[in-house]
């Protein structure tokens, strides 16, 4: 019996499958390589000394989707495809659309019909929306999100909770990801955007490698401590590990649809971020105060209790950890 991954290949995925192959299961990963590179396959192989199937397709495709179905004993899917930037979302919101939601209609209804109803998803933050109460706990409300990449993270969870609804048969986890930052320990595999990157961590190890000039702060006049906006970063191997134990727990306890934070519950500002980044490498990260990012939000971290108490699952890696392996990857591969 295998794991199925679509879009395995990217950032989070790949960071899962090494987790999965590591803990002794199967896996089958399908990836279009429309956000990742055919190496990352090489560096999974690498890392764990497995090998898995793979196909190069688009999980769209509702004939090679059933193929697969067909030629694999899935027992369960956890789902990375999809695109995942916020701005881009704003001016191509049909092909966000498509892509996420069009795609997990289309892997839920070939997992419906060959009888397959382990599903994890990958949600995000992002569908606390601007959070009333800090930290945020997975009864918090979800809605008004700010764009539409995060508007398709609410609707496949609407989805899955309708799902769930129609046949109590289902057996879904919904995660519900913080800051991912960081790389495996190997520099193997790591984050890799293409073009100059949105999100903080990439773009400051680019500036430290000397391949931008200098990172903007956008804006030091919010409610904390410091003034510069607060997340909750978590390293991926922790992200990765979580989806394991999520996991073991479908497969132990009985059917229903299950809702976790992954985050470490510590928030931490721009600024602490540059400086921990400056001591974890002792390299210089030149950076200016910039006007505040249209949709950005004052602050958003976990309560991570409830993945404490029902996966047995904690964030181990320290902020060090993030900044050295974050480091340590672009290092390996800044040509
Ligand atoms: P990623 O872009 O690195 O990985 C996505 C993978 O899916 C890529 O390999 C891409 O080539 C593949 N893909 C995209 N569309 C496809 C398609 N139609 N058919 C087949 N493959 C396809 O992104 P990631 O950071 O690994 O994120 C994985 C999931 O986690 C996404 O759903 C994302 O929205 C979610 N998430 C990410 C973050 C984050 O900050 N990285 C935060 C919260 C949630
Ligand atoms: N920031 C800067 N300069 C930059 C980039 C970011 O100051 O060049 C600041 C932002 O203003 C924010 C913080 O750094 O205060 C983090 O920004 P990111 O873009 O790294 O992350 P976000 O919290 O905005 O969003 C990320 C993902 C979303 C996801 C969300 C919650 O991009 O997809 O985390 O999981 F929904």
């Amino acid at each position: 019996m295998a794991i199925l991954l679509p879009g395995g290949a990217g950032y989070i995925g790949a960071h899962t499958a090494v987790e999965l192959l590591n803990s002794g299961k199967e896996i089958v990963i399908i990836d279009n390589f429309s956000n990742s590179k055919k190496e990352v396959l090489e560096s999974i192989k690498q890392i764990t000394g497995k090998d898995f199937k793979f196909y190069e397709m688009d999980y769209r495709n509702r004939q090679k989707l059933e193929k697969v179905f067909e030629e694999n004993k899935i027992e369960a899917v956890l789902n990375f495809a999809g695109y995942k930037a916020v701005g881009e979302s704003v001016q191509k919101p049909l092909e966000y659309y498509d892509n996420n939601i069009y795609g997990a209609l289309v892997l839920l209804e070939t997992m419906k019909k060959y009888n397959v109803k382990k599903f994890i998803f990958s949600s995000s933050a992002t569908v606390y929306g601007d959070p009333k109460v800090i930290p945020i706990t997975e009864e918090c409300k979800t809605g008004e999100t700010t764009n539409p990449y995060g508007t398709t993270k609410l609707f496949i969870e609407q989805i899955l909770k309708d799902t769930y609804n129609s046949d109590n048969s289902w057996d879904i986890c919904i995660l519900r990801y913080f800051n991912p930052v960081g790389a495996h320990e190997s520099g193997l595999i790591g984050e890799e955007p293409q073009g100059i990157p949105n999100n903080l961590m990439p773009y400051i190890v680019r500036v430290a490698a000397g391949i931008l000039p200098e990172l903007s702060i956008f804006g030091n006049d919010y409610d904390t401590p410091d003034g510069t906006g607060v997340r909750d970063y978590i390293h991926v191997v922790d992200l990765a590990k979580g989806h394991v134990l999520a996991l073991d727990k479908l497969d132990k306890e009985k059917q229903g649809l299950y809702i976790y934070n992954l985050g470490t519950g510590t928030g931490y500002s721009v600024l602490d971020m540059v400086k921990s980044f400056e001591k974890a490498t002792g390299k210089k990260v030149a950076y200016k105060i910039a006007p505040r990012r249209a949709g950005d939000i004052a602050k958003c971290y976990a309560d991570p209790k409830k993945a404490r108490e029902e996966l047995g699952w904690k964030a181990e890696k320290t902020l060090d950890d993030m900044c050295k392996d974050s480091w340590n990857y672009i290092s390996k591969h800044k040509n």
